[in-house]
């Protein structure tokens, strides 16, 4: 993709440990972004000038980075919503502590993070939720049911809530021209799941699909498929 002279621009992107966190934090540091990371373990990547630990489940970590970015007269263009976990992360954990996993880092967590932050978050900014399309009431049927453990509902649920966020907050932010949208990044070969190895796309081809609907100008509180830039329905 072409560099563009983007060095007034910041965004803030959750998760860049590795996955399509990182893929997308290189991606716009290479073209020219200024881009704020979050991780866990304050691990930084090549070329990120400022990185924020956050677990996003921890309230703590979420205040400090609103003070941070205050002090640093930080705003933000870009808010990607991109921590999360797959449907076997926390395997260990009781069918009820599993559930609850899900819901808290996709839902509450990314939640109280982006209200945190929000009025730190320009006019014409974008929000977006990395969410995914098994969430699509519309592409469930599809799906095959002999696969659905406990864990994956849960995986499916908590991003269908995270849907009902992206529209309600997009209809909240209609005045302040905030454009918030929902983006299915594809079926990606990352350590999201462990059946994610079997995954027909690379981090690289599920970045440039996400970078090209967040170039352009889509309606706000609407639902995207990165790998074939079509709309999905909720
Ligand atoms: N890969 C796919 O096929 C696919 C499909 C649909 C949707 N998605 C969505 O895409 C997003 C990225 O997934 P990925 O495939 O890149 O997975 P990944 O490689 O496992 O990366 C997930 C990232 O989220 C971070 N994270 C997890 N829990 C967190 C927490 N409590 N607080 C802060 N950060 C946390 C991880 O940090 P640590 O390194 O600290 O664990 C890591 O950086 C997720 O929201 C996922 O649901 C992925």
């Amino acid at each position: 993709m072409k560099k563009m002279k983007n060095s007034n621009k910041t965004i803030l992107i959750t998760g860049v440990s590795k996955g399509i966190g990182n893929g997308l934090a290189k991606e716009f540091i290479r073209l020219g972004y200024n881009v704020i990371g979050t991780t866990r373990d304050k691990t930084s990547i090549k070329g990120l000038k400022t990185i924020y630990k956050l677990d996003i489940n921890d309230n703590k970590s979420i205040s400090d980075i609103k003070e941070l970015l205050i002090l640093n007269k930080i705003k933000i263009d870009i808010l990607i919503n991109n921590a999360g976990i797959g449907s076997d992360y926390y395997s260990e954990l009781s069918l009820e502590n599993n559930f609850e996993m899900r819901f808290r880092t996709h839902l509450f967590g990314t939640f109280y993070f982006t209200e945190t932050i929000l009025p730190l978050i320009k006019n014409s900014g974008k929000i977006i939720n990395i969410s995914s399309k098994l969430s699509s009431f519309n592409e469930i049927d599809k799906v095959d049911k002999t696969k659905l453990t406990s864990t994956k509902m849960a995986y499916i649920i908590s991003k269908c809530s995270l849907n009902m966020y992206t529209k309600l907050l997009a209809n909240r932010l209609k005045d302040e021209n905030i454009e918030v949208l929902s983006i299915h990044p594809g079926w990606v070969k990352t350590s999201l799941s462990k059946t994610n190895e079997h995954a027909p796309l690379n981090i690289d081809e599920s970045v440039m699909g996400i970078i090209k609907i967040l170039k352009e100008k889509r309606p706000s509180g609407t639902f995207w498929d990165a790998t074939n830039q079509l709309q999905l329905n909720w």
